[in-house]
């Protein structure tokens, strides 16, 4: 049985930048409200041109040329994302034609912000199985939009994105586990109206709605919990681990998590203030970030988690 390890890393954010201070003369909010509540100082914004399987297909190729493998060889597409261009065919179908990989399996998983996880924990299972030898997973999102311009407590917070890995079949140590988990009673505090069901009505659209504070009091406790079974299912210690990288929800949430493990500030991959929350590509943005910058080095170990929508929450622990 082969191990999956992680080859390659790629992202992308889009050029446009929307700082806190934009948003005070359109909304009763502030630079001091939105910072202090939640570490973000600004957020990228997509092209009106581009979508998030143009998004994807950038950091895809970074990531494709990173691991030295060509699009050829992929035979294991998965997209993490909410912000689909199309209903169907699937971001991971675009992707490919994008990228002209030739026949493999493609398709999306809607796990919200945890999207990417939920990825590459499927693509672990489908390599351990036997089922795929190079896979590319990505998170990418367009939540700019979903995003209703006037509810303050939703616009500031989200950003536009990709990050992607991959993912290939090999003898050495790589990714040590993924947990996926959900839990659906919780489906009216963070959401999505559905435009194809709401069409009817007159402008209808799709717009984000959270109800941020409950919220955040179930994503500190979830996270927190899910960092002790990831390490409990390895038969790790806290100390065992190099890198925490996190959803990038809020910067809050990222010290509660990071103090829970006992982990310094700065073994923490944090990218909030510059990027905002980009839903399930936060986490491969932040890694392809760290590994970029020299921070993250091989044969390191890395813990990543993320919560959204659903609830839907995941972590996984690699050996880079
Ligand atoms: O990625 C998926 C998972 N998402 C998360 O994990 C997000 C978790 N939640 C959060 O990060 C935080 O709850 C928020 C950043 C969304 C909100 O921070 P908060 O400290 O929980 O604030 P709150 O919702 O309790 O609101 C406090 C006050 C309210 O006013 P009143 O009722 O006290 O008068 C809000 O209306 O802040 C107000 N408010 C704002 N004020 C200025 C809400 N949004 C804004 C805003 N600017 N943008």
């Amino acid at each position: 049985m082969f191990n999956a390890r992680i080859t390659g890393t790629g992202s992308y954010l889009p050029e446009k930048i929307v700082s806190n201070k934009d948003f005070e003369s359109i909304l009763d909010t502030s630079d001091e409200w939105i910072y202090a509540r939640t570490g973000i100082k600004q957020r990228h914004v997509i092209a009106p041109h581009e979508t998030t399987s143009s998004m994807a297909e950038i950091a895809a190729n970074n990531a494709l040329q990173a691991a030295g493998v060509d699009a050829s060889e992929i035979d294991l597409i998965i997209v993490g994302t909410s912000t689909p261009d199309r209903v169907f065919p699937s971001t991971a179908c675009l992707l490919q034609n994008k990228l002209g990989t030739g026949d493999c399996v493609a398709f999306d998983v809607q796990a919200a912000c945890s999207g990417f996880i939920y990825g590459l924990g499927i693509a672990n299972q489908f390599i351990k199985a036997g089922g795929a030898k190079k896979a590319l997973i990505i998170g990418a999102e367009a939540n700019s939009r979903i995003m209703n311009y006037e509810d303050r407590t939703t616009c500031v917070i989200f950003g536009d994105g990709a990050g992607a890995v991959v993912v290939e079949a090999s003898e050495e140590t790589g990714i040590l586990s993924t947990h996926m988990n959900s839990d659906g009673q919780y489906q009216d505090l963070l959401y999505v109206n559905n435009p194809i069901k709401d069409q009817k009505q007159d402008g209808a659209q799709a717009y984000m709605t959270m109800h941020g504070n409950d919220v955040y009091k179930v994503a500190v406790k979830t996270l927190s919990r899910i960092v002790d079974e990831t390490l409990e299912a390895n038969g790790m210690v806290k100390s065992d681990v190099d890198w925490l990288i996190p959803h990038q929800a809020n910067i809050r949430i990222i010290n509660s998590v990071a103090k829970k493990l006992k982990m310094p500030m700065d073994k923490v991959v944090v990218t909030i203030a510059e990027q905002g929350n980009t839903s399930a590509a936060s986490v491969p943005l932040a890694l392809d970030k760290a590994v970029r910058d020299g921070r993250i080095k091989p044969g390191e170990t890395v813990l990543m988690e993320a919560f959204g929508g659903g609830f839907v929450w995941g972590s996984a622990l690699v050996t880079m």
